[in-house]
């Protein structure tokens, strides 16, 4: 090796620690030292270096924390240590009982150790000589799965810890959490996009965990707490300094902790902390005590499913009574009919509730509601307050039970509910109102056809005056048929039928998306979109071929498949599409066939293309563009920060490496 080469190795390696170690300052201090400037700098340094050295390849290396999008499959792998659950209680006297047991079995007072109890998903990180190598789910606690993959994107997990005293090799255990302020972003998002939105922070979570797509998960801005340590020799005899260890050789390890040594202390922490947690940026759901002596853990032992040193003391989410006056019913565009409790006002968690969902008619009967019950309403984890009970030492023998109405409150048909399905849905779809313009209401909305100048309003007008009854009917309406509609001027006329008009252009998949097929949110359709090109093998599709879409599950792919099975439906299909909207992807133009019969993969930040774009310009020059590489593969482009792994994959299959102009030379441009 030259000696040029060898001052770049060092510079490297030098890279990746100051990186990883600014990281730490950043992620786990907040301090940080240097700007975010310096630091994209020291990062684009540390690429273009990478490049050059493909043999310096390493997983843990700070520039690959953005992960990949090369879907993967989750190995099991068994714990080393299983991962034991807790025991739980919502009482003192349990809290008491348990510290009593304590100190029979150890024959004096311990000292105890109050933690959080951090509301996310588990995980089990485990560190060689230093650097992070596996990071596995709870699973049934024997075993998990590996998902090591996504726990690297996460920035506060450390991947080289610093030269230290630590073990060489140990597991660490903590919890991976959304930050609220995330999670009320991503739901946002979802909640635009006609995606389903999360329940709560716990299943956003678990759920980003569990993405096939790395590169995916480090969008999700995860977070990572650590609260135990798992080595055949352990630093200390104490969890506290075991943890404060933990802390100095770079994990992200609570300072929310108190020692104890009384029961009144432990209540004390309880109290404080059931109130102070409103203002934490994240959800606890309650308060873990650990004993703190190591030996005496040792002492106390294991059941089969928790450990006997510690508890959990779980909080009871805030609740409150007030009276539920009625209940109302509202149909939705699928025709699903949705109960709505209608509350006396009463403040609750910092919000006044009036209202909260009832789910449907089987929740009504758990709960057995009368009209002018008093009810219990509490907000846990989830974002809509509910009804968890009912005060019945209050009910007057005079209250009737809550019915279920037996037909639509908007359309008077006779209500169905299919075998297996929880909710009751109204049947008459062609005919009953607010199904009707739901529809129509989501096929113009803004990731569907994106027509503007229609807004709820107008297709009430519409469909009040009798000029549609379906999305199709728009394309057949002129200007002299708006004009006569209440307060409608010529130019809003224009703007409607021109905005009707230029919603032909709109792409495949946001026509999928509007037609409204159940369960198709914005981003299923574009990826059914994609892989199936056109609607006819959509149509034509089964449930087997649809599964086998990336992200399709069963319960999709039948929606899919019984929506088209509707004559209806498809009759609507054909007129859209003699009306001209877009039913197929666009083919980019061919260009020549100079790359005929050659399999391409592009990886790594490209100067000139984006992602779709240099897909459409393989192919459009006859060529395959490809997404893993195989034997098969005809050629490499590499563009900047590219993983190291592909490349290595690359130079040992043989597969040639190009860059950008070497691949504009190959197509003439
Ligand atoms: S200690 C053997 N400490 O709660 C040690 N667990 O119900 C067991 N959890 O699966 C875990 N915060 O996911 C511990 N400060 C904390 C915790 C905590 C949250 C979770 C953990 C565990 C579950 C037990």
């Amino acid at each position: 090796m030259d000696l040029f080469s060898n001052v770049e190795i060092e510079r490297i390696n030098f890279l990746r620690r100051e990186l990883n170690r600014h990281n730490y300052l950043y992620y786990v201090q907040s301090e940080p030292e240097i700007t975010d400037y310096q630091y994209d700098q020291l990062m684009k340094e540390l690429q273009q270096l990478e490049k050059l050295h493909p043999e310096m390849a390493d997983p843990n290396s700070p520039t690959l924390r953005v992960g990949n999008d090369i879907n993967q499959n989750f190995v099991q792998v068994a714990h080393k240590y299983p991962m034991l659950s807790l025991g739980n209680t919502y009482n003192e006297a349990d809290l008491i009982e348990f510290d009593q047991r304590i100190q029979r079995a150890l024959g004096h007072q311990p000292k105890y150790i109050c933690e959080l109890k951090y509301d996310g998903a588990s995980i089990s990180l485990t560190y060689q000589h230093g650097q992070l190598v596996r990071a596995v789910t709870r699973g049934d606690g024997e075993k998990g799965d590996d998902v090591t993959a996504n726990v690297r994107t996460i920035k506060s997990v450390p991947l080289q810890l610093p030269t230290a005293d630590y073990p060489d090799f140990f597991e660490i255990r903590g919890e991976v959490l959304m930050p609220l302020a995330v999670f009320d972003k991503l739901n946002a998002e979802r909640i635009a996009n006609d995606d389903q939105p999360f329940a709560n922070p716990r299943n956003a979570a678990s759920g980003s965990l569990k993405m096939q797509k790395s590169a995916e998960v480090a969008k999700r801005n995860l977070d990572c707490w650590l609260y135990f340590l798992f080595a055949d020799q352990l630093p200390t005899n104490s969890h506290l300094q075991n943890m404060n260890k933990c802390r100095e050789w770079g994990f992200k390890v609570p300072t929310y902790t108190a020692e104890c040594n009384s029961i009144a202390d432990i209540l004390k922490f309880i109290e404080y902390w059931d109130e102070e947690r409103r203002n934490l940026p994240f959800d606890i759901d309650g308060i873990v005590i650990k004993v703190d002596d190591i030996r005496q853990q040792d002492e106390l032992g294991y059941t089969a499913k928790s450990p006997r040193w510690a508890i959990a003391y779980k909080f009871k989410a805030e609740q409150v009574e007030t009276e539920l006056q009625s209940v109302s019913f509202q149909v939705g565009r699928t025709g699903t009919v949705t109960p709505v409790a209608n509350l006396a006002p009463v403040h609750l968690a910092g919000t006044v509730v009036k209202r909260a969902t009832l789910h449907n008619d089987d929740q009504i009967k758990l709960l057995d509601l009368h009209i002018g019950d008093i009810v219990q309403v509490e907000k846990g984890g989830e974002i809509i307050p509910k009804i968890v009970g009912v005060n019945t030492s209050k009910r007057s023998a005079q209250l009737r039970p809550v019915e279920f109405v037996t037909h639509c409150p908007e359309c008077g048909t006779q209500l169905v509910r299919t075998e297996g399905e929880a909710a009751w849905v109204c049947p008459n779809a062609d005919h009953c109102p607010p199904q009707i313009k739901g529809r129509i209401e989501h096929f113009v909305s803004r990731k569907a056809m994106n027509i503007e100048t229609i807004g709820e309003e107008t297709i009430d007008l519409l469909y009040k005056a009798g000029l549609v009854s379906n999305f199709a009917d728009l394309y057949t309406l002129t200007i002299e048929q708006l004009l006569p509609l209440d307060r409608m001027a010529q130019k809003s006329a224009e703007n409607i039928i021109k905005g009707i008009a230029d919603s032909r252009k709109a792409p495949f998949e946001q026509v999928l998306f509007a037609i409204g097929i159940r369960y198709v949110g914005a981003t299923v359709a574009k990826m059914l979109a994609s892989a199936m090109g056109n609607i006819t093998a959509i149509m034509n599709a089964t449930v087997d071929q649809l599964t086998a879409i990336d992200e399709i599950g069963e319960k999709i792919a039948t929606s899919v498949v019984s929506f088209f099975a509707d004559a209806e439906n498809c009759n609507l299909i054909s007129r859209l599409q003699s009306y001209g909207l877009q039913f197929e992807m666009v083919k980019s133009e061919a260009k020549s066939n100079k790359l005929e019969g050659l399999s391409i993969i592009a990886s790594g930040k490209l100067q000139r293309y984006s992602r779709d774009e240099i897909i459409k310009t393989i192919e459009a020059h006859g060529g395959r563009a490809v997404t893993s590489i195989s034997k098969l593969t005809n050629y490499l482009i590499a563009g900047e920060n590219i993983g190291p792994n592909k490349l290595a994959k690359a130079q040992q299959l043989g597969i040639p490496i190009i860059s950008e102009e070497e691949f504009e030379k190959m197509i003439g441009e």
